[in-house]
């Protein structure tokens, strides 16, 4: 590989690590690398040391090689090695942003499972990769809605950050999500977007996900047999993020989460609860287009979030 293209991967790699909240990369030995940005420099320096003759400018650079050398050899001996992160690994470290992703805190430990009302206990990073992994093949695999599973051309199974404290819920998948396989993706997507930065949240660092993992032909409302279809699968998600807010995005996706067949108009302007989730609830993005006078609407409820998680709103002392 060019000494480019792995430099490309690698960044990519620690872009998704510091989503998760990794900032620190177990090995299989008892030390771990205390920076997953030591570990791309570690790394880049020891795949191209032998190989290419790069390793001398390096040293001379920042000398990191060497340091590094001596400090952890399993990762020198064996890039793929610093990358396989242990089960065993009980505690992650979290990106210092209060703002959208988890306080740290020990994954698995009593407390979590009795201060919040999941049904689990919260699961290290690489168990929460593993359970959405099955869970996806199993959502690839399902054909329970005869009307809409013969139209779909791709599953859109969520996207985000396994350990993100907020979900945003939707619908269903449009035809641009049906063709790319992505949630939020369309004109609603990118309505979405800017409330999500108007609201200092940055998408990657959300969760994002609808009721049904497949689009209703024609873009119909879903029914509540499609739902309950869902259930097993946005359930598990939600059970697995453990998210501490979770924003249902239209009266489908309140459907779905709180149960509840109440207007939007009624439920938004409070917090509800879903397990450990305090739920807010406020307009479709669809329906803001249709709508823009709601916008406001949804403002007010978007500023109700971002008071509560700490965030500070635009105007505000
Ligand atoms: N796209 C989605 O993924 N969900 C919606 O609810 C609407 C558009």
């Amino acid at each position: 590989m060019q000494r480019n293209q792995w430099k490309t991967a690698s960044e990519q790699l620690l872009s998704h690590w510091r989503r998760s909240g990794i900032t620190h990369v177990p090995t299989g030995k008892p030390e771990s690398i205390p920076s997953a940005t030591e570990w791309l420099e570690l790394n880049e320096n020891s795949v191209f040391e032998d190989n290419d003759g790069y390793a001398n400018n390096n040293a001379t650079n920042g000398g990191v090689a060497n340091d590094n050398a001596t400090n952890d050899g399993a990762a020198n001996s064996d890039t793929s090695t610093a990358v396989v992160i242990p089960a065993s690994v009980q505690t992650h470290s979290i990106s210092p942003s209060p703002l959208t992703t988890q306080v740290a805190r020990p994954v698995g430990a009593v407390s979590d499972f009795v201060q919040g009302n999941w049904n689990t206990p919260s699961l290290d990073f690489v168990a929460r990769q593993a359970a959405f992994q099955e869970l996806n093949e199993q959502v690839m695999a399902c054909r329970k809605c005869e009307d809409i599973v013969c139209r779909r051309q791709r599953t859109v199974f969520g996207a985000g950050p396994t350990t993100a404290r907020i979900v945003m819920f939707g619908e269903a998948p449009g035809a641009d999500e049906d063709r790319t396989g992505e949630p939020f993706v369309g004109a609603a997507g990118q309505l979405l977007d800017k409330i999500l930065i108007a609201s200092s949240l940055k998408r990657d660092e959300v969760y994002i996900m609808n009721s049904l993992k497949c689009r209703p032909p024609n873009n119909r409302t879903p029914v509540d047999s499609e739902i309950d279809n869902c259930r097993p699968f946005f359930e598990s998600q939600l059970e697995t993020i453990q998210p501490d807010y979770i924003v249902c995005w239209g009266a489908i996706a309140v459907r779905a989460v709180l149960k509840s067949t109440e207007s939007v108009g009624r439920l938004r302007g409070k917090f509800h609860s879903y397990r450990g989730a305090k739920v807010m609830v406020t307009y479709h993005p669809a329906y803001l287009l249709r709508n823009p006078d709601a916008k406001k609407l949804t403002w007010e409820d978007m500023k109700m979030l971002m008071r509560e998680i700490g965030i500070k709103v635009p105007g505000s002392a």
